[in-house]
């Protein structure tokens, strides 16, 4: 029988092997402080980060969160070496429920230019692409 995945919100303890895994996944950005980023997340009501843990190591995470409208996902990771053994698929129904328990119906999320193989576990999850055009713009330059 394979070890099961437990899911919890994640710990103070827990961000280095956090970052860790974003890390190995490569979804850290040189301008994205990742410790910042888990702190904002976990001190809200409206977001979190869920962490996947197998016995004592963390194999997956998910930032899952919303802005009172939409729920969104950032960070979504598994482990290389756990990787196509459906723990995605668990950790992305983890935020699913995390939002549907608040009453959020709807969830975008976004793909960076040049990851678009992961496009195909999104639609295997039942995903759509919209065509959006995204804006963005820093608020502490
Ligand atoms: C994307 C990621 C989280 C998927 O995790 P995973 O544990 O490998 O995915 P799962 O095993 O749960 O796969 C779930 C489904 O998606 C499909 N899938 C997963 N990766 C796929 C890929 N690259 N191409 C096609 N289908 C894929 C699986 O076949 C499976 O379908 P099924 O359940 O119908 O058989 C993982 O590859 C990862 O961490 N990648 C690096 C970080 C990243 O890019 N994150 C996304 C940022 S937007």
């Amino acid at each position: 029988m394979s070890a099961v995945m437990e899911i919890s919100s994640a710990q103070d303890k827990d961000v280095k092997s956090i970052i860790q895994l974003w890390e190995k996944c490569g979804l850290t950005r040189p301008w994205n402080d990742p410790a910042q980023d888990i702190a904002f997340a976990c001190e809200k009501q409206e977001s979190d980060v869920l962490v996947g843990r197998i016995g004592d190591e963390i194999v997956a995470s998910v930032m899952v969160g919303h802005d009172g409208h939409r729920g969104v996902v950032y960070y979504v990771a598994v482990s290389p070496d756990m990787q196509s053994k459906g723990l995605g698929r668990e950790i992305m129904s983890a935020a699913e429920n995390w939002l549907t328990d608040r009453g959020v119906w709807k969830m975008n999320l976004l793909i960076r230019q040049g990851n678009e193989k992961v496009q195909s576990f999104y639609e295997a999850l039942g995903y759509n692409e919209e065509q959006r055009t995204c804006m963005a713009k820093k608020l502490n330059d």
